[in-house]
């Protein structure tokens, strides 16, 4: 068996131990394996094909990043082709894809990536590629696991950044709003803004109005706690209006999204007449060494991925089902990104423990 693997989108905490258990488990077969760099642009472009053994993957378990690179301009079914005019159009180039998988000679590939990478995966099946998925974003919200990897790393990252804006806030009693990750889905901003004690938490799963946010502030003035931590999800927007954009979508990519927490924040104190501040943790979020949590997942996926290969079961995505890792028809995760239940438990602990969600 020869396995190819390759790492798209944006990269995420647990990557390499990904990897590494592919490698490992692969290697106990007999099996060899290739990594793919940046995405698929190594398969398309030739030149980036890594042979990977134990050796390529001694010391990597965590380590954040990627040792294959990664990209999230990559997709084969629209790439982008600047046009002599300066504009850039799509085309769908998954027939040379698939050409250059099979003049590899390779057997199966693991496609280590988020819902936008799951999809090409999925497509590729389609296609005949014997694909196996493995779920990665910190945002969280792959459809048909509980947990993605990168996600317990960006929140405990979140959640000690939250931790330390506390007593600045209160030193010099401001309003401080961090915006968080999380594009579709708050799931980062609700697990570390419940578990840092924030004030406020807006996600873009419940759209929010000023007012509630204000009135929070002002409550908590009047009884002598003259600070307030605000947390922002990326993709939260106010009720009847549009999410921030810091650049509208290129040919190849998606939308680049920023800028509420700035905006929350200055409408905060104009409201409230009070001192506020805002800071975007941004990419900070998906650095760093993956905690234990998200390397014994990444691990565990790895392995199952190999297992789903020796098995035969190919159009899967691996998934973590609690107590075990368990496979999913990548055809019931694509599309369908998985978001925060507004009336689920953890948003009604915020609730229940008086922290404003905006409406
Ligand atoms: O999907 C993960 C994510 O971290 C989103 O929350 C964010 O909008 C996006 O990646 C940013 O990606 P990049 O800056 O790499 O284009």
């Amino acid at each position: 068996m020869r396995i190819a693997i390759t790492t798209g989108g944006g990269d995420a905490p647990g990557l390499n131990a990904v990897i590494r258990a592919v490698v490992l488990s692969a290697n106990q077969r007999g099996w060899r394996c290739f990594g793919i760099r940046r995405g698929f642009l190594g398969l398309m472009e030739g030149d980036g094909i890594l042979p990977l053994g134990p050796d390529q993957v001694r010391g990597i378990t965590h380590q954040g990043g990627t040792i294959l690179g990664t990209t999230n301009r990559g997709n084969p079914f629209r790439w982008p082709v600047a046009r002599p005019d300066g504009t850039v159009e799509e085309v769908d180039r998954s027939d040379e894809l698939v050409a250059a998988f099979r003049a590899s000679g390779w057997d199966a590939l693991v496609s280590i990536g988020g819902d936008g990478s799951l999809g090409i995966a999925h497509d590729l099946w389609r296609k005949g590629l014997p694909t196996v998925g493995v779920p990665k974003t910190i945002d969280n919200d792959v459809a048909g696991t509980l947990f993605s990897f990168g996600f317990d790393t960006a929140v405990a990252t979140a959640t000690d950044a939250i931790d330390k804006l506390h007593s600045t806030a209160e030193s010099h009693e401001r309003v401080m709003v961090v915006e968080l990750m999380g594009r579709d889905a708050g799931w980062i901003a609700l697990h570390s803004g419940i578990a840092a004690t924030a004030d406020v938490i807006l996600i873009p799963e419940i759209p929010f109005d000023l007012e509630p946010v204000c009135a929070k502030i002002r409550e908590r003035d009047a009884k002598g706690r003259r600070f307030s931590i605000v947390v922002v999800a990326e993709g939260a927007r106010p009720k009847g209006g549009a999410q921030v954009l810091v650049e509208r979508r290129q040919a190849g990519g998606a939308d680049r999204l920023g800028g509420v927490g700035a905006r929350v924040a200055q409408a905060i104190a104009e409201r409230t007449g009070r001192e506020t501040r805002s800071l975007v943790l941004g990419h900070l979020q998906r650095g760093g060494s993956p905690t234990t949590f998200d390397r014994l997942l990444s691990l565990r996926f790895g392995a199952a991925a190999v297992r789903a290969i020796a098995d035969g079961r190919f159009g899967t995505m691996t998934a973590f089902t609690p107590p075990t890792i368990s496979l999913v028809p990548l055809a019931e995760v694509v599309g369908r990104p998985r978001l925060v239940p507004v009336d689920g438990d953890t948003v009604q602990t915020a609730r229940d423990l008086g922290i404003a969600l905006g409406d």
